[in-house]
């Protein structure tokens, strides 16, 4: 039976318990309104420990002015449940306060330079700041032996380890893989803002994320890998902030160069952004 903590004390006391105990905890900091690719990091973590916290928290600090903070899925019930189903032992539900006590105003940041300042750090400014300040107030509160988390968000993996590198945190991570609707769509909690017009174009996104594998692998140079897969999404009408070929330290190859690459996708369909992204 999953048990529901909204205070720190109580979720203090019930980690030092499992510790005295000599158990390995993992923990899945989530925003809620989840899914199945949640839900696979929930089973990944219960792997690789004895008992898994999970979070949910819709954090305000990492969605810039203009973003669905406010309409942003609540699905409270929904969420217990799956996550009992996936073998959750805790939720850990904190408040805006809690998180902030100063407020979000006077709130200490994290900031990660580097890897945060590419693609999506362009994109949605301060939005890797808000993550770093979060998960590491997620992180002193929880204080787990690992954490899980999805590479379909491959950049914020990549932040998040250099931020647990670089400030020491004693906590593994491992990163689940990207959980996919039939059609190929990555599950992502944004999925539901499509309208039924918009649902099926947005299966283009991993075609084209295939499609610049296959252009790598045929030779074609980097931009014009790009290039194929910005106009591939625009001609279902999508809005491109960026398709990008890269290294999987997120920097940007040479042509010809050998090695592993990963493509990268965020478009917008409407007023839904969706990212993907694709190792090889
Ligand atoms: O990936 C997410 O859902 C969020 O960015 C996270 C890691 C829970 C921090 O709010």
């Amino acid at each position: 039976m999953i048990e529901t903590i909204t205070g720190l004390d109580a979720l203090r006391e019930r980690v030092r318990g499992w510790k005295r105990e000599g158990l390995r905890v993992g923990f899945v900091p989530t925003m809620g309104n989840l899914h199945a690719g949640h839900y696979s990091l929930v089973m990944l973590a219960r792997q690789y420990a004895d008992r898994v916290v999970s979070s949910v928290f819709v954090n305000p600090t990492q969605f810039g002015p203009s973003e669905d903070f406010t309409r942003y899925p609540r699905t409270p019930a929904a969420d217990t449940a799956g996550l009992e189903g996936a073998g959750c032992d805790v939720l850990w539900l904190p408040t805006v306060e809690s998180m902030y006590p100063f407020g979000v105003e006077l709130a200490s940041k994290v900031h990660v330079p580097g890897v945060s300042a590419v693609l999506e750090g362009e994109c949605r400014p301060g939005h890797f700041d808000g993550v770093c300040t979060v998960v590491s107030r997620l992180f002193n509160q929880v204080q787990p032996d690992l954490a899980a988390f999805g590479k379909k968000d491959y950049q914020q993996l990549a932040v998040i380890r250099q931020l647990v590198a670089d400030l020491q945190f004693p906590i593994e991570i491992i990163g689940g893989g990207i959980v996919r609707e039939a059609d190929g769509l990555a599950m992502s909690s944004r999925n539901q803002y499509l309208g039924p017009d918009q649902r099926p174009r947005a299966a283009a996104i991993h075609r084209a994320l295939r499609d610049m594998r296959q252009a790598h692998l045929d030779g074609a140079p980097r931009a014009v890998v790009e290039a194929q897969a910005r106009a591939q999404l625009e001609a279902v009408g999508f809005a491109v902030d960026y398709a990008a070929l890269r290294r999987p330290d997120l920097s940007g190859p040479d042509d010809g160069e050998a090695g592993p690459r990963v493509a990268l996708v965020a478009a917008r369909l409407g007023t839904t952004r969706l990212i993907d992204n694709l190792e090889f």
